[in-house]
């Protein structure tokens, strides 16, 4: 079966659709666009050959509005697409959200078995849901749309729709990395979730490591699928069907980072965060809370590069900005007490007047605002234990115009195969390693900052989001393995 023909009508399923949902004050419903790189980059592709976005408002069935339906209708038509919702209750929420994908195949998948909660009511409960995500797109979809799922929430979702009698071409694009294979072994339902990834047409992920170690579940669990093909793209035969795995690093809309990093607003928010700390240099995280982030790794690397470096107290401030996130779930409760903790313990021991070593934000920051705070670091410093790609990495270098700033980044994250040139690249479990790269960051000359940002800057240019979505729809007409889009290395 062969996808995404030309003018081909796209349906679009994430586990949240691209809109925030929240209720103001005085008890009216407000919906917002979300911001995200995926709904920018999709977005014109679904206005220009029609479609449809479906996904979870991102609130429990029992408090939703009754006039939803209405809402959604209204946004789709300013948005020029259809909007389509599943409803998920209080329960569902609990079991299929934070219970199978944030308790299992979140920490799993991120290579953190330990912390895997493995109870079968959770499968139960992701199976049914991914019934019902299938439901919802049957309900939509026509023999010739080419239905686009995303995300290790809906990794059932084909097998569910081909029970349903729904031939599309259906696609998946894995944002999370795919985790080696005996981390993958110990997942009591590997074999059901293998054979229904097999029930996509084109699979795709962030990274060629994700690509082999996919291939190697399959290799060694599935032994009868026979695989085509050595570049990136391979080609599975399943009975009398194929399916193409492949590697499509995920990234940002360059040109609009650029045009608003030069915006009176962000150049405002920059301006105040340089006066305020004036004569020192900013290092910058921002991260979602989540484990798998590493924070409490580099608050310690902070402080033991102010223990080892006497030349950065009192010169260097972290920024260290933590997005609330996932709070139903316990690991992220307490994440958060750690990293509480850590902070107080490193400014009570570093503080004196006129100098505190970490300023710690606990909230979402506006669009704009984001951008001031990276147009003013001076360092990004991001190091996440395991990241599918991380995006902020992009968004930093990219919303760095004067090509002044250093990105010190995780090995472990799925940006650094592309961005290997130009960051210094550190293993985030080595608090001495990352501790040396914050003082080589805080020193390094001029002439090797804007050589080394220059570089990240044009592989981001090279392969933006609208390049993503271009050859991951690509990968699915072509015909044979010398078509497929090759990756610029
Ligand atoms: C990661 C996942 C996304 C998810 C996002 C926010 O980037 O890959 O699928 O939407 O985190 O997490 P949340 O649980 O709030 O949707």
């Amino acid at each position: 079966m062969t996808g995404n023909k030309k003018g081909q009508r796209l349906l679009i399923v994430s586990n949240r659709l691209p809109l925030k949902l929240t209720r103001e004050r005085s008890g009216t419903w407000r919906l917002d666009r979300g911001s995200g790189g995926l709904v920018t980059a999709l977005a014109p592709v679904l206005r220009n050959r029609g479609g449809v976005w479906i996904g979870w408002p991102g609130i429990p069935q029992e408090k939703a509005p009754p006039n939803l339906g209405e809402l959604l209708d209204r946004a789709g038509r300013d948005l020029g697409y259809r909007i389509a919702p599943v409803g998920l209750s209080r329960r569902e929420q609990r079991l299929f959200y934070e219970g199978f994908s944030n308790e299992v195949i979140w920490p799993l998948f991120h290579e953190l078995p330990t912390l895997a909660n493995f109870d079968p009511t959770y499968w139960l409960a992701y199976h049914q849901v991914n019934r019902k995500y299938a439901e919802a797109i049957a309900a939509e979809s026509q023999p010739d749309y080419f239905v686009w799922v995303h995300d290790y929430q809906l990794m059932l979702v084909a097998q569910e729709l081909r029970a349903l009698g729904v031939n599309s071409y259906v696609a998946f694009f894995l944002h999370i990395p795919f985790p080696p294979l005996d981390v993958f072994l110990k997942i009591p339902w590997r074999l059901e979730i293998l054979n229904a990834l097999l029930q996509f047409d084109l699979l795709g992920v962030q990274t060629a490591r994700d690509r082999r170690n996919l291939l190697d579940c399959f290799r060694a669990l599935m032994p009868d699928v026979k695989w085509h093909g050595r570049g990136r793209v391979v080609v599975g035969q399943v009975n009398d069907r194929f399916v193409r795995i492949g590697d499509f690093p995920i990234s940002i809309d360059y040109r609009s980072f650029v045009r608003r990093a030069g915006s009176k607003e962000v150049l405002a928010v920059r301006d105040g965060i340089r006066k305020t700390l004036a004569n020192c240099k900013i290092l910058l995280g921002v991260d979602r809370l989540d484990y798998t982030k590493g924070i409490p790794h580099r608050l310690q690397a902070f402080r033991e590069a102010l223990r080892e470096y006497p030349d950065l107290v009192g010169k260097t401030t972290l920024i260290q900005v933590v997005v609330p996130s996932r709070t139903g779930v316990p690991q992220y409760r307490r994440l958060r007490a750690e990293i509480e903790r850590l902070v107080g313990t490193i400014n009570g021991e570093f503080t004196k007047p006129g100098w505190v070593p970490i300023h710690y934000i606990f909230r979402s920051l506006a669009p704009d605002e984001l951008l001031g705070y990276y147009r003013a670091a001076d360092v990004a410093l991001i190091t996440p234990l395991k990241d599918g790609m991380n995006l902020i990495a992009k968004e930093y270098c990219v919303t760095n115009v004067d090509n002044d700033g250093v990105l010190i980044l995780s090995e472990f994250a799925g940006a650094a195969s592309q961005l290997q040139h130009g960051a210094i690249l550190v293993n985030p479990f080595h608090v001495q390693q990352v501790a040396s790269a914050i003082h080589q960051a805080c020193t390094m000359p001029i002439t090797e900052r804007k050589r080394r940002m220059k570089k990240l800057r044009q592989s981001i240019r090279k392969q933006d989001i609208f390049w993503w979505v271009d050859s991951f729809l690509r990968s699915a007409i072509a015909k044979d393995l010398s078509e497929f889009p090759q990756l610029d290395e």
